[in-house]
């Protein structure tokens, strides 16, 4: 069970969408934003208390040492077997793999259409469209539900999140994103999840 976390802290400022639920009962959906550093915010969240996190990490260049800490985060907070689910820009995928790699276990690599405006890499000149939807486990992967890589009926981002959450967790489920805008917390609300995120 995850513990609520410390709300007296000064740094950690709750955002909108607000708490949606009773803090009484744990298994009531909540959905709890945050602001801060997943690394200090989410210190709280128990040890193998995390049924999925899916998010979408900063891959620029000076960020893959923040792969390497999700990693760390989600080999602590994830069930055994669990998945972590995060969206990565292709330009440094193979360090952002590498780190993944170090505490988690690689499972696939599916796809997620990106928003428009679409990024442009000048350098390469290629117009990116999409990110690689990268599948990691906490330990061996247990699969329980079939899934799609590329799920046919999601034609936005917003769809892709609404399908992995539905599909890989259950009702009074704890998800988490470390990297949150308001996509995930809204689909976790309407499927009655309970959700942690944070935004720096
Ligand atoms: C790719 S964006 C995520 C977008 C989000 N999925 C959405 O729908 O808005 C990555 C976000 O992570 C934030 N970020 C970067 N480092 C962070 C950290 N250590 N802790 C929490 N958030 C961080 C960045 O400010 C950025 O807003």
């Amino acid at each position: 069970m995850t513990r609520r976390l410390n709300r007296s802290n000064r740094d950690q400022q709750v955002v909108e969408p607000e708490e949606v639920a009773s803090a009484s009962d744990e298994l009531t959906p909540t959905v709890d934003l945050w602001k801060g550093d997943f690394r200090e915010v989410l210190t709280d969240i128990d040890d193998g208390s995390v049924d999925l996190i899916i998010s979408s990490p900063p891959c620029d260049e000076d960020s893959i040492h923040i792969w390497k800490d999700l990693s760390d985060f989600a080999a602590r907070v994830l069930k055994p077997g669990a998945l972590l689910v995060a969206s990565a820009e292709q330009r440094y995928l193979p360090q952002i793999m590498e780190v993944l790699g170090t505490s988690l276990t690689y499972v696939w690599m599916g796809w997620v259409p990106k928003r428009a405006p679409y990024s442009h890499i000048d350098e390469l000149s290629i117009r990116s469209k999409g990110k690689q939807l990268l599948f990691y486990a906490n330990g061996e992967y247990v699969p329980e539900i079939p899934f799609d890589d590329v799920p046919n009926k999601a034609g936005t981002e917003d769809a892709v999140v609404a399908y992995y959450v539905e599909i890989l967790t259950e009702r009074g489920d704890l998800v988490v994103d470390p990297f949150s805008g308001a996509t995930t917390a809204v689909v976790a609300q309407r499927l009655g999840r309970r959700f942690v995120g944070v935004r720096d």
